[in-house]
């Protein structure tokens, strides 16, 4: 009785420790696939303080970059809800596979940075407390998905801040909370999480 018990439950580890062992392989095929994938992104990704010919500024630092963010972003444009058409294009010829294995590689780049920052930093700064419940103290983001925004380029944040309050990207909640910020709250808290520690660009060929 013992014995089959025994011989029952070692089964049972058995058949765990292979569908654990498969899980992890399957995973690092998806971070390979993802590599691949990301070469024809590291042209602009993979090169530090890229720009974006018009309007003019830096493409966005996506090392460290919370995948479940990147993977929204991505939906985002393949759906047309944010408007850019290169990266209209680019999530166009994506599959749903395709957007797991890219997230997948961005994501094992490197874990965010922690939010170290002393919380007396922001004491006073009006407009960050509004954005602290979810972007964090130092804009390191709390899970899952609000995105990594210290260390981001500054006129990148600038320019995204703008695209919620005038409306260019919807389907996501951010728009609420922009509505209100004038253009120097914009620079302030740009400027603001550009100077935190955190995002980087990915090295080109990683
Ligand atoms: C020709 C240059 C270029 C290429 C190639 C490119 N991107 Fe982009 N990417 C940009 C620019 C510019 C933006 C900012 C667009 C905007 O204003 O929304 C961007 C934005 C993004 C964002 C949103 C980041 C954020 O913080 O909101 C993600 C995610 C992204 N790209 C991933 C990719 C992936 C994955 C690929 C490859 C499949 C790729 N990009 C290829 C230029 C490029
Ligand atoms: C209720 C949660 C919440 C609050 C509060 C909030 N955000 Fe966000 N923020 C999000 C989410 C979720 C996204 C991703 C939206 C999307 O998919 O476009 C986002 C996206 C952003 C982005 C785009 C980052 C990128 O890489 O493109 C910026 C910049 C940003 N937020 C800044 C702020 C600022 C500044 C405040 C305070 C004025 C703020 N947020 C308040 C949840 C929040």
């Amino acid at each position: 009785m013992i014995t089959k018990t025994y011989i029952a439950i070692s089964r049972s580890i058995l058949i765990l420790a292979a569908v654990f062992a498969a899980q992890a392989v399957s995973a690092q095929d998806d971070v390979e696939q993802g590599r691949l994938l990301a070469y024809t992104c590291m042209g602009c990704h993979g090169i530090d303080g890229y720009r974006n010919a018009y309007p003019s500024y830096r493409v966005p630092k996506l090392g460290g970059q919370k995948g479940a963010y990147i993977k929204a972003a991505l939906i985002a444009y393949r759906d047309g809800q944010r408007p850019h058409p290169t990266m209209q294009a680019q999530g166009g010829s994506l599959s749903d596979a395709d957007i797991d294995n890219l997230t997948a590689w961005f994501e094992a780049l490197q874990p965010p940075a922690s939010d170290n920052l002393d919380g007396d930093d922001v004491a006073g700064f009006a407009p960050a407390t509004l954005c602290v419940t979810c972007h964090g103290v130092a804009g390191t983001g709390v899970a899952p998905q609000p995105p990594v925004l210290s260390g981001q380029h500054e006129d990148y944040l600038v320019h995204a801040l703008q695209q919620y309050r005038d409306g260019k990207r919807t389907g996501n909640i951010m728009a609420a909370f922009a509505a209100t910020l004038s253009d120097s709250d914009i620079a302030t808290l740009a400027a603001f999480y550009a100077k935190q520690g955190g995002l980087f660009t990915p090295e080109k060929d990683q």
